[in-house]
């Protein structure tokens, strides 16, 4: 696929679809007025008549065009230009792209808008048009005979901003979309296809395709890095464990360094404690924290970011077999400490647990983790919104605006330590579980038994990584969550320290 800014005049370029997102109640800008005069004053009249209102989210077809060469034009409301927020215009343009994407071979021309009102700058017009084109176009056919959506042929960007600078967003939107679709994939693949094995086999080749350092440790080196909390939940499966590590370098090796950590549960049947039926249909999703550490790493290496990062997947699956960890068991982890086993579907910490301390002996100056772990998280902050819990403040702050500066919604947490007084357990160091209160909070204290005193922020995406039903805006499945903020970070971690 490929992706170029342009110049030229909206009606000079050859196209199947022209995409112009309008604001609402706002003069159309100078080339939308060249282009509605060329085309004999249709878009004024369709204004004037309120047939369109540029109300956000909204889509009007015009086909059979003669005038000009795209013989069909998708009108994209996007909201008055006060309103306009980076999550509001992906939106609007990912609505826009999974309306025309329906058929193979499309080329489009996307116009940049130009509106004076607006708190973004052309550049970020740029990315999230070029982002949201490419993530709108796929859907979930991984397995269809016959494909619904059909990523794109050809994106124009067309406006009137700096060449140069315009083409360098639009190159960073692309990258960002393919390595969000690069984590929809994954999670969407089914757990037949993605096991510790296969997930860790994708890892080396996206190290291969963009030059970063790949490390897989199985079983055995796992058992020699005393890793017992994470091999526990990896008993019960006929599929071995694997840690996936990947390393990129953009800054001297004395810069700090950031670790992205991901939980890369590839099945929870929940074990021994096993979940119902109607809890586990979605379960493949529960390797959506690595998912977004590879699509991050990904993205990070591509944009050669001036930055040091390593990500680190925990790949196991939880099932049950006549080897299952079992309730009473006492696991052992990396860091020494013993932990309770008082449910096998409180699993995704058990994994984190080892992975962050081996993240912090590897030299880890600050750490981001991923985790689908709780539904108390789904239950106290919805569907959409990914929980933030941290040891330190400052840190916790900078994770915070990344996101902000990414259009993702995220909440922060407390993290009293009376919430740790639920994991004392009668005969280990830990319990596995609490109560059912607070149970996203008791997850991430959990946690911090194992980040020492290393900046330390815990992102839980139960909610957001995997939406259960298709949208206007967006397919169901796998949704790529904190792919971009973890990006974001990874910049401005790069320009602070
Ligand atoms: N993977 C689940 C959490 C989850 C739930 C992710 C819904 C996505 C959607 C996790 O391993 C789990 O089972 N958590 C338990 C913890 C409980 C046993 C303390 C839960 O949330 O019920
Ligand atoms: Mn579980
Ligand atoms: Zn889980």
């Amino acid at each position: 696929m490929a992706m170029q800014f342009t110049n030229e005049s909206l009606s000079s370029l050859t196209a199947d679809w022209l995409v112009l997102g309008l604001a609402e109640s706002a003069p159309l800008s100078a080339s939308i007025t060249e282009l509605d005069q060329t085309l004999g004053g249709l878009l004024s009249r369709l204004i004037e008549s309120e047939d369109f209102t540029g109300k956000a989210g909204t889509t009007t077809t015009l086909l059979g065009i003669t005038e000009i060469k795209t013989p069909r034009i998708l009108l994209v409301g996007l909201g008055t230009a006060e309103s306009i927020s980076l999550a509001s215009l992906e939106k609007a343009m990912t609505t826009a792209a999974r309306s025309i994407s329906s058929k193979p071979d499309t080329s489009i021309v996307v116009a940049l808008p130009e509106l004076e009102k607006s708190s973004l700058s052309t550049e970020q017009f740029a990315t999230v048009i070029s982002a949201s084109m490419i993530v709108g176009a796929v859907g979930q056919d991984l397995y269809r005979k016959e494909a619904a959506r059909f990523p794109f042929q050809q994106i124009t960007i067309a406006g009137s901003g700096e060449a140069a600078e315009c083409q360098q967003a639009v190159d960073r939107g692309t990258i960002l979309g393919e390595s969000i679709n690069l984590a929809r994939e994954m999670v969407n693949r089914h757990a037949g296809d993605i096991f510790p094995i296969s997930f860790a086999d994708r890892v080396v080749e996206v190290a291969k395709s963009t030059g970063l350092e790949a490390e897989i440790l199985d079983e055995n080196q796992l058992k020699q890095e005393k890793m017992g909390s994470m091999l526990g939940v990896a008993q019960g499966s006929d599929q071995p464990a694997r840690l996936a590590i990947l390393k990129y370098q953009g800054a001297d090796p004395s810069a700090p360094t950031l670790a992205l950590v991901g939980k890369g549960v590839t099945f929870d049947s929940g074990g021994l404690s096993l979940k119902p039926s109607d809890g586990m249909k979605t379960m493949k999703c529960d390797m959506g924290g690595a998912a977004a550490v590879l699509g991050a790493m990904n993205a990070i290496a591509q944009l050669k970011l001036p930055v040091n990062v390593i990500g680190y997947m925990g790949l196991v699956e939880n099932m049950v077999n006549g080897s299952s960890y079992k309730l009473g068991d006492v696991l052992t982890a990396r860091n020494g400490k013993t932990i309770e086993v008082l449910n096998t579907d409180a699993e995704g910490r058990l994994v984190l647990a080892d992975v962050l301390s081996f993240a912090v002996d590897r030299g880890a100056s600050n750490i981001i983790d991923l985790a689908t772990l709780t539904g108390a998280c789904v239950v106290a902050l919805g569907e959409e919104v990914t929980g933030v819990f941290a040891n330190q403040a400052d840190w916790s702050k900078a994770v915070q605006d990344a996101a902000k500066a990414s259009g993702e919604d995220v909440w922060e947490m407390p993290m009293f330590p009376q919430f740790a007084d639920q994991l004392k357990s009668d005969v280990a160091d830990l319990k596995n579980v609490g109560t059912r209160w607070g149970g996203a909070i008791t997850a991430a204290k959990f946690l911090e038994n194992f980040v020492s005193e290393t900046p330390w922020v815990h992102l839980d995406i139960a909610g957001p990584a995997f939406a259960s039903a298709n949208a206007p805006h967006r397919e169901g499945g796998g949704t790529g969550c904190m792919v971009k903020t973890l990006v974001q970070v990874a910049a401005q971690y790069g320009s602070t320290k």
